[in-house]
Formats: structure tokens, sequence, C-alpha cells
């Protein structure tokens, strides 16, 4: 009952059964069974026409219909009726005996009185009673407003949260880019304006995000004559301590420069993925790393395809391997294939990263400790780069600390 579309249902069931229970109890007050009079007027002047015929002419009495019996029917004896009757027989002057019985049969009422030969004169209450079978009825009728009211209050329910739907819909199919799909402006009026709303907010994020995009390029681009510049000036300083500092620093913003653009060039990359087999990339990875000396060891290598972008995926490989060498102090890594994901695991042995920043780590311009700079050179942006990645093919990347230290980083990616 959590969702507001099972709540307003739920109000709306609720409201239409209770009115209409309460309109059924009202309407049941109001009706009341017949009074006692009511059902016995016409049988008392029955049965004074009868006895004044029976004292006169008995035989045209039973000729014209009259009921004579030696005994009153079998049955039940009816309290309140018998009283009501004697006392109306009373009031006309007629002192005899007479009681009312319920029979089996029908009519259910038969209402007798002791002629003055000792006979008994049987009469027919008219039937006005409720159904014997009231509470199925009654029921069937409940079930009826259940029923009834379960459809009209889902239909309703689900006109009133459409837009809300749609909000979710629309929330949920946002792109790993950030992106909000189109969605069709249709539908009744509330619908129309939710959708028209969201599209202008979609058309705004996506301008404000590429104007942003285009604004860090920019930057990163026009940093390098500069620093080409100072590059040269640099080689001018005769101190050749002092001179090894300047490079230093410049090639540190040359690779945020160059970290920065990537960024951005992954963000807005277009490029198609291609069917990648993995595990030769993999391979690759770890022998070019190791090469160049990073210590990153293979201990497992499954076999899989996957979809993605081979530049791009390595990149975003590299990153974490490099990230689990370099600041982990060595890289171990395997790849794993479960019924729709590949999924790499790159663990290390390093001092992890404290749990109040884990989630931070793929923010950009990210470092746990930007002191460390001095031993690690980096910019913060490589596992932003390399999420930003693996999400575009669909996949993602979790960082997690070790229970015996270390990193664990884990990549699913579907396979193709
Ligand atoms: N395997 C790891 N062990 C410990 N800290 C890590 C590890 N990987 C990443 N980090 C921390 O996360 C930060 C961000 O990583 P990254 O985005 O790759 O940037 P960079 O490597 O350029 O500093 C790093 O500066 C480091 O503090
Ligand atoms: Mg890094």
């Amino acid at each position: 009952m959590k969702s507001l579309y099972h709540r307003i249902a739920a109000l709306l069931v609720l409201s239409i059964v209770s009115v209409v229970g309460l309109a059924t109890f009202a309407a049941s007050r109001v009706l009341e069974p017949p009074d006692a009079r009511e059902i016995l007027t016409p049988v008392v002047s029955q049965m004074r026409l009868t006895l004044a015929l029976i004292t006169t002419d008995r035989d045209g009495a039973i000729a014209a219909g009259a009921d004579l019996e030696s005994r009153p029917p079998e049955g039940q004896y009816h309290e309140r009726l018998t009283d009501a009757l004697l006392d109306m027989l009373r009031q006309d002057g007629i002192h005899m005996q007479a009681l009312v019985n319920k029979t089996s049969g029908t009519p259910p009422m038969m209402a007798s009185v002791r002629t003055p030969d000792g006979e008994w004169a049987v009469f027919r209450i008219p039937h006005r009673a409720p159904p014997s079978d009231w509470p199925y009825i009654l029921g069937g009728w409940m079930l009826l407003i259940v029923l009834g009211s379960l459809a009209i209050s889902f239909f309703i329910a689900s006109k009133i949260t459409r837009p809300l739907e749609l909000l979710e819909g629309a929330a949920e199919r946002i792109g790993q880019d950030g992106r909000l799909p189109q969605i069709p402006e249709e539908g009744s009026r509330e619908v129309r304006a939710t959708a028209r709303a969201l599209n202008r907010l979609s058309a705004r994020l996506r301008s404000a995000l590429e104007s942003r995009m285009r604004l860090v390029a920019a930057a990163g681009h026009d940093l390098r004559t500069p620093m080409t510049r100072m590059r040269l000036r640099a080689e001018f300083i005769s101190s050749d301590e002092e001179r090894e500092k300047w490079l230093s620093d410049l090639e540190e913003l040359d690779s945020i420069a160059d970290s920065a653009i990537g960024l951005v060039r992954e963000e807005t990359s277009d490029a198609g993925p291609e069917l990648i087999r993995l595990d030769l990339m993999v391979g690759l990875i770890t022998e070019e790393l190791a090469r160049i000396g990073f210590s990153v060891c293979l201990d497992h290598l499954g076999q899989a395809t996957v979809l993605a972008h081979p530049m791009a995926l390595k990149r975003a490989l590299r990153n974490l391997v490099i990230n689990a060498a370099t600041h982990g102090g060595g890289a171990h890594w395997t790849l794993d294939t479960s019924a729709t994901d590949a999924i790499l695991t790159i663990v290390d042995a390093g001092p992890g990263i404290p749990e109040d920043l884990l989630g931070q780590v793929f923010e950009p311009f990210f470092r746990v400790d930007p002191a460390r700079r001095k031993t690690a050179p980096g910019a913060g942006l490589g596992l932003a780069i390399a999420k930003e990645i693996v999400n575009r093919f669909g996949g993602d990347i979790e960082i997690a600390n070790r229970p015996t230290g270390g990193l664990l980083q884990t990549v699913r990616l579907p396979l193709a």
C-alpha cells in the first residue's frame, strides 16, 4: 500500500463501500417490516365475514372457499401476531380462540380462529416478510458494490497518478549521460503539461551541460599555448634544481588539462560500440602496463565478449588498474562472467579509501589526499572518466574497501 496509486484506489473503494453501506443500513432502518396491524387487517375482515357466513350457512361458506379444519395447522406459534390478532378481533366484538403460526409451506404464516362449532377456520396471511435468503441477496449486493467500486477506483487512481508515473518513468529513463529522453506530449491536460515541463527541463539541462563541456574543453585547450611558452622559458632557468621543479609542475598541469579534455570528450562522445573480446583486451592491458613498470598481475581470465568502444573501454580499465598499481601498491585482477554480465574485479592491498569519502570517488578532481600528489601524479579525473565510459556502455563500477585492507573495484558490463 506504499504507492500513491494504491492509496487513492483504496481510499475510493473505502469511501464508495462505506457510503453505500451506510445508505443501505439507513434504508433498511426506514423500511421497517410492516407492523402487525397492517398485516392482519385484511385477515381480520375476512375472518369476520367467514364467521358470519358459517353460523348461517356452513356449506355455502365452504363452497365460497372457507377452509374448515378439525385443528389449527401444524407449526410454531407466533406470539406477537397472535396477540395482535386477538386484540383486533376483540375490538370487533369477536371473542373467540384464535392464533397465528408459522408453517413450513407457502405462505409461511396462517391465522386460525375457532368457530362456535369447535372447528378451526384457517386463513392465509399474505406474505410480506423479507425473502428468506436475504443474507445471500445482501451478500451479493455488497459484493457487486465492492467489485464495481474496485474497478472504478483503480481506473480513477490510474488517471490521477498518470502525471506522477510519467515523472517517475522519465526519471528512470534518464540516460547515464544525464540526458532525458523526449516524452510524447499527449493525453489529458495534466499529463500533457507534465510531459511538456519535463521536455523543457530536459532541453535546458542539455544545453547547460553542453555549455559546461564546451567551457572545460576550451579552458583545457587554451591552457596549452601559455604552458608551451612557459616550458620554453623554463629551459632558460639557470638553476638545475629550480628548472626541474618548473618542468615537473608544468608536466602535471599538462596532464590535468589533458584529462579534463579527455573527460569532456568521453561525456560528449557518440562513438559507436563494437564487439570486443574483453579477455583479449584485459591480457593486452596487463602486458602493456607491466612493460612500463606497473605492478599488475592477472589472476584469472574467463572469456567474455562485450559491446563497447575499444579505445574508450581500454582507457577506463587502464585508469582503474593504474590506480590499484599506484595508490594501492599493486593490482591483482580477474575476469569472470555471470549469466548476463562480464565481471572484472581489481583488488590491491593499499590503504583503501576512507569510508566517508567513498561516495565522492567518482567526482571529477576528487583525491583522497591532495598532498599525496607529490608521490602519485594525477588530476583526480581517472575514476570520473572510467565511470563515464563504463556507464555509457550499460555497465557500472563499484568501489569498496576490502575487509582485509586495500580497495576492491568491480566493473560489470553486459555481455554482448
Ligand atoms: N586503489 C586505490 N587505493 C587507494 N586510493 C585510491 C585508489 N584508487 C583511487 N584512489 C583515490 O581516489 C582518488 C581519485 O582517483 P582518480 O580519479 O583515478 O584520480 P588520480 O588517480 O588522478 O588521483 C585518488 O587520488 C586516490 O586518492
Ligand atoms: Mg587515477
